[in-house]
């Protein structure tokens, strides 16, 4: 049978009743013609069909089958202009996947983790002392403190370089290129045909935006490559200079380090700033959590510094955090592709198409999450976790090309919101706000502003 879907124009497709649907985000409008046609449906974008399945049972039956893996979805083929063959926009297939997924995987093993504890908490200090310093009636821009936090970190734990994004009035200048990249590059697969030649200054501010992200990655590597050798830290950039493959022997080309540079510095932060900003949200907005998650780091922490081995303690604010990604999974969607043609729901899949989830969507389907919308860190609990079925909660992705950083980012979120309810009171700047959400190729709480008074006993 035909994928449901509303029927196309010519040409144009979906195009045109996508672009005046009233919707403010991607996910809402997704959502709304998973809300209008079931749990699969299709949309022709100027000729290419883009299927889209997010109900649990049809995600399972991707997901549980060696046949499905990633695709290269349109947007992410258009972030190959900065991200190249960079693990997160590589095909599969190219060997230079393979190569650097293996090179780089002990990089984030638990081992790993503990050595990146103390450059974590080093970042975290920074975001501390300048809500402390700014005093109780400073309004904090929370995704902003969390961008410069989630930035510096993956800078100084991967590169050994310090950004010093607290030390200025502005973001680091990457963060400007990026984020009018991912815009421009999410944009240019739903244009017309024959329209991106003419759009000549929108083309050059992304050449422009794309060049400035590849200096400052190039600047990283060449001031590594004129360390004396006894200098050289030990980190994840020294790895992908020296490292050869386990499997092949081979070493990645200075092409490819450059990509993985770029890619990091984008995935490895932007997510996880969404994910603090998000919890920040959440905890205000449900002050029984907010109070037993205190309690948890009162009991825990008391008022001395965090150490690594308290982070295995503080399990009742990692249970906040996956419930924040179920309802806020700020990497919102991706996409898989069968190997060989066969069948979805009883429809008929090729290799040529792309089945996009939407997260937002699964992580509410009713018939795993009672009561979806309710922010409920219990569903997380240690002994309900085997109530939560396979392929019900992906905010990392799927399989062997699911994300790389998970550990990284839920220990460096769990160590900044411990921090955080440890040494501040918060409260909304404006009592209020009601949350509405931003997005680039990742969401965000838009304008979300908070207080924070140090609390008199914290350290
Ligand atoms: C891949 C989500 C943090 C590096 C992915 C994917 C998702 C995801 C959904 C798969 C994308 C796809 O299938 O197309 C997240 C979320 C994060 C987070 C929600 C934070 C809350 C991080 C961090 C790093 C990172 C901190 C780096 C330190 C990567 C890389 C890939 C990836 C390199 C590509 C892996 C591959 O295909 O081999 N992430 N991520 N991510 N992520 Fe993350």
């Amino acid at each position: 049978p035909r994928i449901p879907g509303p029927a196309p124009l010519p040409v144009l497709g979906n195009l045109l009743e996508m672009l005046r649907a009233p919707q403010e985000t991607s996910i809402e409008l997704t959502a709304d013609y998973h809300a209008r046609y079931g749990g699969i449906f299709a949309l022709d974008i100027v000729g290419n069909r883009q299927i889209f399945a997010s109900d649990h049972r049809l995600v399972a039956e991707m997901c549980s089958s060696p046949l499905w893996s990633k695709s290269v979805h349109d947007a992410l083929e258009q972030i190959r202009d900065f991200g190249g063959d960079g693990l997160f926009t590589a095909y599969s297939e190219e060997p230079n996947w393979g190569r650097a997924h293996r090179l780089l995987m002990p990089a984030f093993g638990t081992m790993a983790m503990k050595d990146y504890f103390p450059q974590m908490l080093d970042i975290a200090e920074q975001l501390m002392v300048r809500w402390q310093r700014f005093g109780s009636d400073h309004t904090i821009d929370v995704a902003e403190d969390m961008t410069r936090l989630t930035l510096d970190t993956i800078a100084l734990c991967a590169f050994n370089v310090r950004f010093n994004s607290f030390y200025s009035e502005k973001p680091h200048p990457f963060v400007g290129a990026m984020v009018r990249s991912l815009v421009e590059a999410g944009a240019r697969p739903e244009r017309l045909p024959g329209v991106q030649p003419f759009l000549v200054g929108t083309n050059r501010q992304y050449r422009t935006d794309i060049a400035a992200m590849q200096r400052i990655t190039d600047d990283i590597v060449a001031t590594r490559n004129g360390l004396p050798a006894e200098d050289q830290p030990d980190d994840l950039l020294q790895r992908m200079l020296t490292a050869a493959d386990p499997l092949t022997g081979e070493k990645l080309s200075e092409e490819n380090i450059r990509h993985q540079l770029v890619t990091f510095l984008v995935a490895g932060h932007e997510t996880t700033s969404g994910l603090l900003s998000f919890a920040t949200h959440q905890l205000l907005a449900n002050p029984d959590v907010l109070a037993r998650a205190r309690e948890v780091v009162d009991e825990v922490l008391g008022n001395r510094t965090p150490r690594f081995e308290d982070l295995a303690d503080l399990g009742y604010l990692g249970q906040i955090l996956r419930e924040t990604l179920r309802l806020h999974p700020t990497a919102p969607a991706f996409a898989l592709t069968p190997s060989e043609p066969t069948t979805l729901g009883g429809h008929r899949i090729t290799p040529d198409d792309s089945v996009m989830v939407i997260l937002p969507v699964l992580h509410q389907d009713p018939e795993v999450w009672p009561q979806p919308q309710r922010f409920d860190p219990d569903r997380f609990a240690p002994d309900r976790m085997d109530r939560i079925p396979e392929y019900a909660w992906m905010p990392f992705g799927h399989g062997a090309r699911a994300c790389i950083g998970r550990p990284f980012a839920l220990q460096e979120a769990t160590l900044v919101l411990a921090m955080m309810l440890q040494r501040f009171d918060i409260a909304l700047a404006d009592p209020d706000y009601r949350m509405t959400i931003s997005e680039t190729l990742t969401i965000k709480p838009k304008d979300l502003t908070i207080k924070a008074r140090a609390r008199s006993a914290a350290p």
